[in-house]
Protein backbone atom coordinates (compact mmCIF):
# COMPACT_ATOMS: atom_id res chain seq x y z
CA UNK A 1 0.00 0.00 0.00
CA UNK A 2 1.61 3.39 -0.95
CA UNK A 3 1.88 5.83 2.28
CA UNK A 4 -0.53 8.59 2.76
CA UNK A 5 1.18 12.32 1.69
CA UNK A 6 1.91 15.21 3.90
CA UNK A 7 2.78 18.48 2.52
CA UNK A 8 3.17 20.40 5.58
CA UNK A 9 4.89 19.63 8.97
CA UNK A 10 3.35 18.80 11.78
CA UNK A 11 4.68 20.26 14.84
CA UNK A 12 5.98 17.11 16.94
CA UNK A 13 6.53 17.52 20.58
CA UNK A 14 7.66 14.29 22.58
CA UNK A 15 7.48 14.19 26.07
CA UNK A 16 8.15 12.18 29.14
CA UNK A 17 7.59 9.04 31.03
CA UNK A 18 4.68 6.19 30.44
CA UNK A 19 3.84 8.38 27.68
CA UNK A 20 7.01 8.70 25.68
CA UNK A 21 6.76 4.89 25.67
CA UNK A 22 3.77 5.19 24.20
CA UNK A 23 4.20 8.30 21.65
CA UNK A 24 6.95 5.80 19.64
CA UNK A 25 4.95 2.60 19.63
CA UNK A 26 1.67 4.85 18.07
CA UNK A 27 4.24 6.37 15.44
CA UNK A 28 6.15 2.61 15.33
CA UNK A 29 2.78 0.95 14.94
CA UNK A 30 -0.10 3.23 14.01
CA UNK A 31 1.40 6.32 12.44
CA UNK A 32 4.55 4.92 10.32
CA UNK A 33 3.15 1.95 8.28
CA UNK A 34 0.59 4.15 6.70
CA UNK A 35 1.34 7.80 6.52
CA UNK A 36 4.38 9.20 4.90
CA UNK A 37 5.09 11.49 8.52
CA UNK A 38 6.27 14.64 7.75
CA UNK A 39 7.14 16.77 11.39
CA UNK A 40 9.38 18.93 12.63
CA UNK A 41 10.49 17.36 15.92
CA UNK A 42 11.08 18.68 19.26
CA UNK A 43 12.11 16.42 22.36
CA UNK A 44 10.43 18.17 25.53
CA UNK A 45 11.30 15.36 27.77
CA UNK A 46 12.32 16.80 30.87
CA UNK A 47 16.53 15.99 30.62
CA UNK A 48 16.04 18.02 26.88
CA UNK A 49 13.96 21.37 28.48
CA UNK A 50 17.24 21.35 31.46
CA UNK A 51 19.43 20.69 28.86
CA UNK A 52 18.31 23.93 26.07
CA UNK A 53 17.44 26.06 29.43
CA UNK A 54 13.72 25.31 28.30
CA UNK A 55 14.61 26.73 24.90
CA UNK A 56 12.99 23.80 23.19
CA UNK A 57 9.76 24.45 24.61
CA UNK A 58 9.82 27.88 23.26
CA UNK A 59 10.93 26.48 19.96
CA UNK A 60 8.42 23.95 20.17
CA UNK A 61 5.50 26.85 20.59
CA UNK A 62 6.82 29.05 17.66
CA UNK A 63 6.59 25.97 15.21
CA UNK A 64 2.95 25.44 16.21
CA UNK A 65 2.24 29.15 15.37
CA UNK A 66 4.61 29.32 12.60
CA UNK A 67 2.95 25.70 11.16
CA UNK A 68 -0.90 25.72 12.74
CA UNK A 69 -0.99 22.62 14.28
CA UNK A 70 1.09 20.70 16.91
CA UNK A 71 0.69 17.17 18.75
CA UNK A 72 2.04 17.17 22.21
CA UNK A 73 3.46 14.25 24.66
CA UNK A 74 2.54 14.63 28.32
CA UNK A 75 5.76 16.24 29.89
CA UNK A 76 6.68 15.96 33.91
CA UNK A 77 5.84 19.90 35.17
CA UNK A 78 8.77 19.49 37.78
CA UNK A 79 8.75 19.74 41.84
CA UNK A 80 11.26 19.59 44.25
CA UNK A 81 11.56 15.89 43.97
CA UNK A 82 11.94 15.91 40.65
CA UNK A 83 14.64 18.76 40.76
CA UNK A 84 16.36 16.05 42.57
CA UNK A 85 15.28 12.57 40.49
CA UNK A 86 16.48 14.93 37.38
CA UNK A 87 19.37 16.71 39.29
CA UNK A 88 17.98 19.58 37.57
CA UNK A 89 19.54 22.98 36.91
CA UNK A 90 16.29 25.14 37.80
CA UNK A 91 12.78 24.11 38.22
CA UNK A 92 10.97 24.78 34.69
CA UNK A 93 7.93 26.03 34.45
CA UNK A 94 5.04 23.75 33.01
CA UNK A 95 5.87 23.38 28.89
CA UNK A 96 1.63 23.71 28.64
CA UNK A 97 1.58 26.48 30.58
CA UNK A 98 4.59 28.02 28.48
CA UNK A 99 3.12 26.84 25.42
CA UNK A 100 -0.07 28.33 26.48
CA UNK A 101 1.37 31.84 26.33
CA UNK A 102 3.44 31.90 23.42
CA UNK A 103 0.26 30.75 21.48
CA UNK A 104 -2.48 32.84 23.59
CA UNK A 105 -5.02 29.56 23.89
CA UNK A 106 -7.36 28.36 25.71
CA UNK A 107 -7.99 24.98 26.47
CA UNK A 108 -10.82 22.57 25.29
CA UNK A 109 -10.97 19.30 27.24
CA UNK A 110 -13.61 16.44 25.86
CA UNK A 111 -14.11 13.45 26.26
CA UNK A 112 -14.32 10.29 24.15
CA UNK A 113 -17.04 8.32 24.80
CA UNK A 114 -18.15 5.08 24.19
CA UNK A 115 -21.48 3.34 24.35
CA UNK A 116 -20.15 0.64 27.40
CA UNK A 117 -18.78 3.57 29.82
CA UNK A 118 -22.05 5.15 31.26
CA UNK A 119 -21.84 8.83 32.47
CA UNK A 120 -22.66 9.02 35.88
CA UNK A 121 -25.61 11.54 34.82
CA UNK A 122 -27.63 9.52 33.06
CA UNK A 123 -29.13 11.86 30.03
CA UNK A 124 -25.16 12.78 29.12
CA UNK A 125 -25.17 11.17 26.06
CA UNK A 126 -22.41 13.53 23.79
CA UNK A 127 -19.09 15.19 24.81
CA UNK A 128 -19.56 18.09 26.80
CA UNK A 129 -16.75 20.59 25.80
CA UNK A 130 -15.30 22.72 28.73
CA UNK A 131 -13.18 25.87 27.67
CA UNK A 132 -11.36 27.39 30.19
CA UNK A 133 -9.84 31.01 30.28
CA UNK A 134 -6.80 30.14 31.90
CA UNK A 135 -5.48 33.68 33.04
CA UNK A 136 -5.79 35.83 35.98
CA UNK A 137 -8.57 36.09 38.22
CA UNK A 138 -7.57 34.16 41.68
CA UNK A 139 -4.69 32.23 40.05
CA UNK A 140 -2.47 35.61 39.90
CA UNK A 141 -4.85 37.27 42.95
CA UNK A 142 -2.84 39.36 45.70
CA UNK A 143 -4.35 38.02 48.95
CA UNK A 144 -3.86 39.60 52.93
CA UNK A 145 -4.62 38.05 56.31
CA UNK A 146 -6.15 41.31 57.90
CA UNK A 147 -4.36 41.09 61.07
CA UNK A 148 -6.68 43.52 63.50
CA UNK A 149 -9.55 46.26 63.58
CA UNK A 150 -9.16 48.61 59.88
CA UNK A 151 -10.15 49.76 56.78
CA UNK A 152 -9.69 48.24 53.55
CA UNK A 153 -9.10 50.11 50.56
CA UNK A 154 -8.87 49.49 46.62
CA UNK A 155 -7.52 52.21 44.49
CA UNK A 156 -6.09 52.85 41.01
CA UNK A 157 -3.74 55.43 39.42
CA UNK A 158 -3.88 55.67 35.97
CA UNK A 159 -1.26 56.58 33.42
CA UNK A 160 -2.73 60.24 32.60
CA UNK A 161 -3.25 60.60 36.27
CA UNK A 162 -6.76 59.78 37.16
CA UNK A 163 -7.69 58.08 40.55
CA UNK A 164 -9.99 56.00 41.87
CA UNK A 165 -10.49 54.57 45.64
CA UNK A 166 -13.17 52.61 47.29
CA UNK A 167 -13.03 51.32 50.62
CA UNK A 168 -13.50 47.43 50.35
CA UNK A 169 -14.62 46.79 53.67
CA UNK A 170 -14.29 48.46 57.54
CA UNK A 171 -12.67 45.64 59.43
CA UNK A 172 -14.38 45.27 63.06
CA UNK A 173 -11.62 42.32 63.89
CA UNK A 174 -9.49 40.20 62.21
CA UNK A 175 -10.26 38.50 58.49
CA UNK A 176 -8.54 38.04 54.71
CA UNK A 177 -9.10 40.14 52.12
CA UNK A 178 -8.00 39.47 48.27
CA UNK A 179 -7.64 41.70 45.15
CA UNK A 180 -7.93 40.46 41.79
CA UNK A 181 -7.54 41.80 37.95
CA UNK A 182 -8.28 40.25 34.31
CA UNK A 183 -7.77 42.26 31.06
CA UNK A 184 -9.88 43.30 27.73
CA UNK A 185 -6.95 41.70 25.81
CA UNK A 186 -7.01 38.22 27.92
CA UNK A 187 -10.91 38.29 27.25
CA UNK A 188 -11.37 38.79 23.39
CA UNK A 189 -8.03 36.37 22.62
CA UNK A 190 -10.23 33.80 24.98
CA UNK A 191 -13.72 34.68 23.17
CA UNK A 192 -12.44 34.31 19.70
CA UNK A 193 -11.42 31.18 20.34
CA UNK A 194 -13.87 29.91 22.03
CA UNK A 195 -16.12 31.00 18.78
CA UNK A 196 -13.62 29.93 16.59
CA UNK A 197 -13.51 26.45 18.10
CA UNK A 198 -17.52 26.55 18.18
CA UNK A 199 -17.28 26.72 14.51
CA UNK A 200 -14.61 24.40 13.81
CA UNK A 201 -15.88 21.68 16.00
CA UNK A 202 -20.18 22.90 14.70
CA UNK A 203 -21.13 22.83 18.04
CA UNK A 204 -22.89 25.84 19.91
CA UNK A 205 -21.13 27.95 22.35
CA UNK A 206 -22.35 28.65 26.27
CA UNK A 207 -20.38 31.04 28.61
CA UNK A 208 -21.31 31.58 32.25
CA UNK A 209 -20.52 34.27 34.41
CA UNK A 210 -21.72 35.55 37.84
CA UNK A 211 -22.40 38.57 36.01
CA UNK A 212 -25.51 39.98 38.40
CA UNK A 213 -23.04 40.01 41.53
CA UNK A 214 -20.10 40.94 40.14
CA UNK A 215 -21.61 43.83 37.66
CA UNK A 216 -18.37 45.29 36.73
CA UNK A 217 -15.72 42.03 36.48
CA UNK A 218 -17.91 39.32 35.69
CA UNK A 219 -20.42 41.86 33.38
CA UNK A 220 -16.73 42.97 31.65
CA UNK A 221 -16.64 39.32 30.16
CA UNK A 222 -20.24 39.01 29.26
CA UNK A 223 -19.91 42.72 27.43
CA UNK A 224 -16.52 41.33 25.51
CA UNK A 225 -18.62 37.85 24.44
CA UNK A 226 -21.54 39.54 23.37
CA UNK A 227 -19.32 42.23 20.91
CA UNK A 228 -16.97 39.78 19.46
CA UNK A 229 -19.67 37.33 18.78
CA UNK A 230 -21.81 40.24 16.89
CA UNK A 231 -19.02 42.16 15.13
CA UNK A 232 -17.24 38.36 13.82
CA UNK A 233 -18.78 35.43 14.35
CA UNK A 234 -22.78 35.94 14.29
CA UNK A 235 -23.36 35.59 10.96
CA UNK A 236 -21.44 32.34 10.41
CA UNK A 237 -23.42 30.75 13.73
CA UNK A 238 -26.37 31.43 12.16
CA UNK A 239 -25.63 30.20 8.50
CA UNK A 240 -24.07 27.13 10.40
CA UNK A 241 -27.93 26.76 13.29
CA UNK A 242 -25.24 27.15 15.99
CA UNK A 243 -26.09 29.20 18.85
CA UNK A 244 -24.27 31.69 20.99
CA UNK A 245 -26.03 31.01 24.77
CA UNK A 246 -25.27 33.56 27.80
CA UNK A 247 -26.62 32.64 31.42
CA UNK A 248 -25.38 32.69 34.90
CA UNK A 249 -23.24 30.33 36.02
CA UNK A 250 -25.47 29.10 38.50
CA UNK A 251 -28.52 28.79 35.69
CA UNK A 252 -25.43 26.76 33.42
CA UNK A 253 -24.89 24.25 35.76
CA UNK A 254 -28.17 23.33 36.39
CA UNK A 255 -28.97 23.25 32.51
CA UNK A 256 -25.61 21.28 32.07
CA UNK A 257 -26.51 18.69 34.37
CA UNK A 258 -30.19 17.96 32.36
CA UNK A 259 -28.96 18.32 28.94
CA UNK A 260 -27.96 15.67 26.70
CA UNK A 261 -24.54 17.64 26.34
CA UNK A 262 -23.22 18.19 22.93
CA UNK A 263 -21.88 21.47 23.17
CA UNK A 264 -19.08 23.68 24.47
CA UNK A 265 -18.99 25.83 27.50
CA UNK A 266 -16.84 28.60 27.86
CA UNK A 267 -15.77 29.24 31.95
CA UNK A 268 -14.20 31.51 33.70
CA UNK A 269 -10.80 30.67 35.14
CA UNK A 270 -12.15 29.13 38.21
CA UNK A 271 -15.23 27.85 37.32
CA UNK A 272 -13.37 25.93 34.46
CA UNK A 273 -10.80 24.32 37.23
CA UNK A 274 -13.64 22.54 38.86
CA UNK A 275 -15.80 21.96 35.77
CA UNK A 276 -13.50 20.42 33.84
CA UNK A 277 -12.59 18.15 36.93
CA UNK A 278 -16.20 17.18 37.94
CA UNK A 279 -17.04 16.68 33.71
CA UNK A 280 -14.01 14.31 32.79
CA UNK A 281 -14.97 12.45 36.20
CA UNK A 282 -18.36 12.50 35.67
CA UNK A 283 -18.14 11.01 32.16
CA UNK A 284 -15.80 8.43 33.23
CA UNK A 285 -11.91 8.26 32.88
CA UNK A 286 -9.00 10.78 32.80
CA UNK A 287 -7.30 8.57 30.49
CA UNK A 288 -10.07 9.12 27.75
CA UNK A 289 -10.11 12.85 28.02
CA UNK A 290 -8.56 15.39 25.42
CA UNK A 291 -7.46 18.61 25.10
CA UNK A 292 -6.74 21.18 22.23
CA UNK A 293 -5.18 24.13 22.48
CA UNK A 294 -7.02 26.58 20.39
CA UNK A 295 -5.41 30.22 19.35
CA UNK A 296 -7.05 33.39 18.55
CA UNK A 297 -5.43 32.95 15.37
CA UNK A 298 -6.62 29.59 14.77
CA UNK A 299 -3.43 27.60 15.50
CA UNK A 300 -3.94 24.25 17.29
CA UNK A 301 -2.23 22.46 19.40
CA UNK A 302 -3.56 18.56 20.30
CA UNK A 303 -2.36 16.56 23.52
CA UNK A 304 -3.87 13.78 25.85
CA UNK A 305 -5.59 15.74 28.68
CA UNK A 306 -3.67 12.94 31.17
CA UNK A 307 0.04 13.47 32.83
CA UNK A 308 2.97 11.19 31.94
CA UNK A 309 0.97 8.20 34.15
CA UNK A 310 4.44 8.01 36.68
CA UNK A 311 2.76 5.18 38.67
CA UNK A 312 2.73 2.91 35.37
CA UNK A 313 6.24 3.78 34.06
CA UNK A 314 8.08 2.87 37.66
CA UNK A 315 6.50 -0.52 37.41
CA UNK A 316 7.72 -0.95 33.58
CA UNK A 317 10.84 0.18 34.33
CA UNK A 318 11.70 -1.82 37.37
CA UNK A 319 9.63 -5.12 36.02
CA UNK A 320 10.61 -4.81 32.22
CA UNK A 321 7.02 -5.66 31.33
CA UNK A 322 4.41 -3.79 30.04
CA UNK A 323 1.67 -2.12 31.58
CA UNK A 324 -1.75 -1.92 30.67
CA UNK A 325 -1.78 2.00 30.09
CA UNK A 326 -4.35 3.83 28.06
CA UNK A 327 -2.96 4.96 24.85
CA UNK A 328 -6.50 6.23 24.22
CA UNK A 329 -6.31 10.09 24.35
CA UNK A 330 -2.70 10.27 22.75
CA UNK A 331 -3.92 8.34 19.91
CA UNK A 332 -6.85 10.78 19.54
CA UNK A 333 -4.24 13.85 20.41
CA UNK A 334 -2.22 12.36 16.78
CA UNK A 335 -5.80 11.59 14.65
CA UNK A 336 -6.95 15.28 15.50
CA UNK A 337 -3.81 16.64 14.86
CA UNK A 338 -3.86 14.85 11.10
CA UNK A 339 -7.20 15.77 10.77
CA UNK A 340 -6.68 19.48 11.58
CA UNK A 341 -3.31 19.09 9.10
CA UNK A 342 -5.46 17.49 6.56
CA UNK A 343 -8.20 20.13 6.43
CA UNK A 344 -5.35 23.00 6.09
CA UNK A 345 -3.40 21.30 3.48
CA UNK A 346 -6.83 20.02 1.76
CA UNK A 347 -5.91 16.52 1.92
CA UNK A 348 -8.67 14.52 1.73
CA UNK A 349 -6.44 11.07 2.47
CA UNK A 350 -4.88 12.29 5.56
CA UNK A 351 -8.09 13.44 7.11
CA UNK A 352 -9.74 9.90 6.39
CA UNK A 353 -6.46 8.21 7.55
CA UNK A 354 -7.48 10.00 10.88
CA UNK A 355 -11.20 9.18 10.67
CA UNK A 356 -10.06 5.71 9.86
CA UNK A 357 -7.58 5.32 13.39
CA UNK A 358 -10.46 6.43 15.49
CA UNK A 359 -12.58 3.80 14.01
CA UNK A 360 -10.29 1.27 14.67
CA UNK A 361 -9.49 2.16 18.24
CA UNK A 362 -13.87 1.78 18.48
CA UNK A 363 -13.86 -1.56 16.85
CA UNK A 364 -11.09 -2.64 19.40
CA UNK A 365 -12.48 -1.06 22.44
CA UNK A 366 -16.38 -2.41 21.01
CA UNK A 367 -14.83 -6.28 20.42
CA UNK A 368 -14.31 -6.00 24.33
CA UNK A 369 -10.48 -5.43 24.28
CA UNK A 370 -9.64 -2.78 26.41
CA UNK A 371 -7.14 -1.54 29.09
CA UNK A 372 -7.41 -2.14 32.80
CA UNK A 373 -8.32 0.76 33.44
CA UNK A 374 -11.77 0.82 31.56
CA UNK A 375 -12.17 -2.61 32.19
CA UNK A 376 -13.82 -1.39 35.80
CA UNK A 377 -16.37 1.24 33.93
CA UNK A 378 -17.50 -1.40 31.23
CA UNK A 379 -20.81 -2.09 31.71
CA UNK A 380 -22.86 -4.73 29.43
CA UNK A 381 -20.03 -6.12 27.55
CA UNK A 382 -17.25 -8.59 27.93
CA UNK A 383 -14.53 -6.91 28.82
CA UNK A 384 -10.83 -8.49 28.72
CA UNK A 385 -7.89 -6.53 30.06
CA UNK A 386 -5.01 -6.32 27.88
CA UNK A 387 -0.89 -4.83 27.98
CA UNK A 388 -0.68 -1.70 26.21
CA UNK A 389 1.30 -2.90 23.26
CA UNK A 390 -1.29 -6.12 22.68
CA UNK A 391 -4.43 -3.16 22.92
CA UNK A 392 -2.09 -1.57 19.94
CA UNK A 393 -1.23 -4.24 18.15
CA UNK A 394 -5.09 -5.29 18.09
CA UNK A 395 -6.11 -1.45 16.92
CA UNK A 396 -3.58 -1.95 13.91
CA UNK A 397 -5.41 -5.27 12.87
CA UNK A 398 -8.09 -3.46 12.28
CA UNK A 399 -6.61 -0.20 10.93
CA UNK A 400 -5.58 -2.37 8.38
CA UNK A 401 -8.56 -4.11 7.56
CA UNK A 402 -10.44 -0.64 7.39
CA UNK A 403 -7.32 0.66 4.87
CA UNK A 404 -7.52 -2.78 3.06
N1 LIG B 1 -0.46 17.73 30.06
C1 LIG B 1 0.58 17.33 30.72
O1 LIG B 1 1.66 17.28 30.16
C2 LIG B 1 0.42 16.88 32.14
C3 LIG B 1 -0.84 16.89 32.76
C4 LIG B 1 -0.94 16.42 34.08
C5 LIG B 1 0.19 15.97 34.74
N2 LIG B 1 1.41 16.00 34.11
C6 LIG B 1 2.64 15.44 34.73
O2 LIG B 1 2.47 14.03 34.79
C7 LIG B 1 3.16 13.49 35.90
C8 LIG B 1 2.23 12.54 36.65
O3 LIG B 1 1.15 13.27 37.22
P1 LIG B 1 -0.14 12.63 37.87
O4 LIG B 1 0.21 11.29 38.41
O5 LIG B 1 -0.72 13.64 38.74
O6 LIG B 1 -1.18 12.50 36.64
P2 LIG B 1 -1.44 11.32 35.59
O7 LIG B 1 -2.55 11.79 34.72
O8 LIG B 1 -0.19 10.96 34.89
O9 LIG B 1 -1.94 10.07 36.44
C9 LIG B 1 -2.90 10.14 37.47
C10 LIG B 1 -3.57 8.79 37.63
O10 LIG B 1 -4.57 8.67 36.63
C11 LIG B 1 -4.58 7.39 36.05
N3 LIG B 1 -4.25 7.54 34.60
C12 LIG B 1 -3.95 8.70 33.96
N4 LIG B 1 -3.74 8.47 32.67
C13 LIG B 1 -3.90 7.14 32.48
C14 LIG B 1 -3.79 6.31 31.34
N5 LIG B 1 -3.49 6.79 30.14
N6 LIG B 1 -4.01 4.97 31.50
C15 LIG B 1 -4.33 4.47 32.69
N7 LIG B 1 -4.46 5.22 33.82
C16 LIG B 1 -4.24 6.54 33.71
C17 LIG B 1 -3.55 6.59 36.81
O11 LIG B 1 -4.25 5.91 37.82
C18 LIG B 1 -2.64 7.61 37.41
O12 LIG B 1 -2.08 7.14 38.60
C19 LIG B 1 3.63 14.69 36.74
O13 LIG B 1 5.02 14.84 36.61
C20 LIG B 1 2.88 15.88 36.16
O14 LIG B 1 3.66 17.04 36.19
C21 LIG B 1 1.52 16.42 32.82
Amino acid sequence: MEKIKMTTPLVEMDGDEMTRIIWKMIKDELLEPFVDLKTEYYDLGLMERDKTKDQITKDAANACRKYGVGVKCATITPNAQRMTEYNLTEMWKSPNGTIRAIMDGTVFRAPILVDFIKPVVKNWKKPITIARHAYGDIYKAVDYRVPEKGQAKISFKGESGEEWESVVYDFECPGVLQGLYNKDSSIESFAHSCFKYAINTKQSLWFSTKDTICKKYDGQFKAIFQQVYEEHYKEEFEKLGLEYFYTLIDDAIARVIRSEGGYIWACKNYDGDVMSDMVSTAFGSLAMMTSVLCSPDGKFEYEAAHGTVTRHYYKYKETGEMTSTNPMATIFAWSGALRKRGEMDGLADLQNFADQLEGACFDTLYSGIMTKDLVGLAEGIDAKAVTTDKFIAEIRKNLEKRLA
